[in-house]
């Protein structure tokens, strides 16, 4: 048995599919390059066949990553899985995820077809998929609530027909540690040819125990490639955690003895990239990547820490990017100083100009705020409030007056279709009347189910982060925007879901 994990991130599928959580082409592409520089062995970035949006982004990713495989979800369909074959042309290392339910539950209810038909269609789907690419992974969706029985012969059939990895999600999180980690290790004494195979774990967070459950089907299991997302993003609530399945094995080498290829010093960076392409905020005391994860409040904890830090610390906090946060820069920062920052950070950006916009735009916030934190830096690459190519909105200005015992009125001057209007209105606030006076020209008639604001670096000095999520026909998006002024950053906010909600791309509700 291989002593590698193989990490298979799908943050870009199955996180995306959180409510509100939707990323365009080019935010997908940012975050697939963080990826490859965080190392992780697969990248699952998107579901080709959902819609064309999504099968440009793996299109775009395939072409673009060269160390990790490029990865597409397609149904057990011959349609979705050429389109998925089709996307990923181009690609350095590709691997086409197909998968089908074999609960008796989504077989009956879902599907309404027979355990034979699905089983036969699994058989075609991986045979047909293994004719245009070597590396092809079979899911039994809902497969923990599976028959064993039934399991075992739709397994074994697909490995036969070329399947070479093969993955058992929890789909719906109600597995436990011990019963998920059995569970994987009969299907694999159980099924005759399960050594021409690696075994992958897919768990979901519903009872909290997501990140428990892969770790049992790896050890006790004996699965090698783990299937998880960055901040734990995904579907309701969420996937098995990247930095923290990553982090447990590493830390506990003594009793996992795996390897794994992440550079886990690019960690953080990762997740707050994540965090501010969605407007997920981390929560402060999430482990490894929230704000108080490394902070020891107590004056015992300090004491010890200070004495040895291995008194109450089992990682170092620079292992996982910490450290590399405290550099801070201002307003005589230089454009060398800056771009370098970059490339820490890990945002590429396309060309001298885009680097020289990103500068500006820095020497400009340097000017209203002394210190600039690294959080600043990927707030204003990632700021979408502003017009970019061909958005259909973008922020130009906004004047609003509020004083004590008077309706606060704002005016708003922004892009449609790169010609400037101004909306006026009044409000409950300096921020309602803000967005009132964009949605006087817009008329979205979008329902805001979400606003939140959030400290980028903790002081009242800092920028102010918003978030806000709109709902449209069915559509859930999230708009994130940054400034020193809240109420910019939240005109800048709903513009940026605007044009998520204006986007074309249609989407296929993923089945898994
Ligand atoms: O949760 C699930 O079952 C999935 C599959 C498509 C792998 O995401
Ligand atoms: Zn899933």
């Amino acid at each position: 048995m291989s002593d590698k994990l193989i990490i298979f991130d799908t943050t870009l599928r199955d996180g995306e599919q959180s409510p509100g959580a939707s990323m365009t082409k080019d935010e997908k592409l940012r975050i697939a390059r963080q990826l490859e520089r965080l190392k992780v062995d697969v990248i699952e970035a998107g579901f080709a066949a959902s819609s064309n949006g999504d099968f440009e982004a793996v299109q775009l990713i395939a072409k673009t990553i060269k160390d990790s495989t490029v990865c597409s979800l397609s149904r057990a369909n011959d349609r979705d899985i050429s389109r998925a074959a089709e996307a990923l042309k181009g690609a350095n290392r590709s691997r086409i995820h197909t998968f089908i339910a074999t609960s008796a539950l989504h077989m009956e209810k879902k599907l309404r077809m027979s355990p034979d038909q699905v089983f036969e269609q699994a058989k075609l789907s991986v045979r047909f998929a293994r004719n245009l690419v070597a590396d092809v992974e079979f899911s039994p969706e809902d497969g923990y609530r599976s028959d064993p029985d039934y399991l075992c012969r739709v397994l074994e059939a697909v490995i036969k027909e070329g399947a070479t990895t093969i993955n058992v999600p929890d789909t719906v999180g109600y597995a436990v540690p011990e019963l998920y980690g059995l569970f994987i290790k009969e299907l694999r004494e159980r099924i005759p040819n399960s050594d021409q195979a690696v075994w992958s774990v897919h768990c979901h967070n519903d009872l909290g125990m997501a990140v428990a459950n892969s770790l049992a089907g790896v050890k006790i299991g004996g699965a090698r490639q783990v299937e998880c997302t960055i901040n734990g993003l995904g579907e309701r609530a969420g996937n098995c955690s990247l930095e923290e399945i990553v982090m447990a094995v590493k830390t506990r080498r003594d009793y996992f003895g795996l390897d794994l290829n992440i550079d886990t010093k690019h960690i953080l960076a990762t997740s707050r990239m994540v965090s501010q392409t969605t407007g997920f905020v981390v929560q402060p005391n999430k482990a490894v990547v929230g704000a108080n994860a490394f902070a020891h409040a107590s004056g015992i904890h300090q004491d010890g820490v200070l004495k040895a830090r291995d008194t109450y610390e089992i990682m170092r906090a620079e292992d996982v990017g910490w450290s590399a946060n405290k550099i801070v820069l201002g307003k005589l920062s230089g454009r060398n100083a800056f771009k370098q920052r970059l490339v820490e950070l890990g945002v590429q950006l396309e060309s001298e100009a885009d680097i020289n916009t990103a500068f500006a735009k820095f020497k400009e916030l340097a000017d209203r705020k002394s210190e600039i934190f690294d959080e600043d830096i990927l707030a204003l690459t990632s700021d979408k409030g502003r017009p970019q190519g061909d958005e259909q909105y973008g922020f130009v200005s906004l004047s609003q007056r509020s004083e004590t015992g008077e309706r606060p009125q704002a005016s708003v001057v922004f892009t449609v279709q790169g010609k400037e209007v101004k909306g006026d209105s009044d409000g409950n606030g300096p921020v309602d009347a803000s967005l009132k006076a964009i949605e006087s020209l817009v008329k979205s008639g979008a329902e805001m189910v979400l606003y939140s604001v959030n400290a980028i670096s903790g002081s009242t000095e800092s920028q102010g982060e918003v978030t806000v999520r709109l709902q449209n026909s069915g559509r859930v998006v999230n708009g994130v925007g940054a400034d020193p002024d809240i109420v910019v950053a939240s005109a800048k906010a709903y513009l940026s879901a605007l044009n998520k909600l204006h986007s074309k791309a249609e989407r296929v509700a993923a089945q898994g």
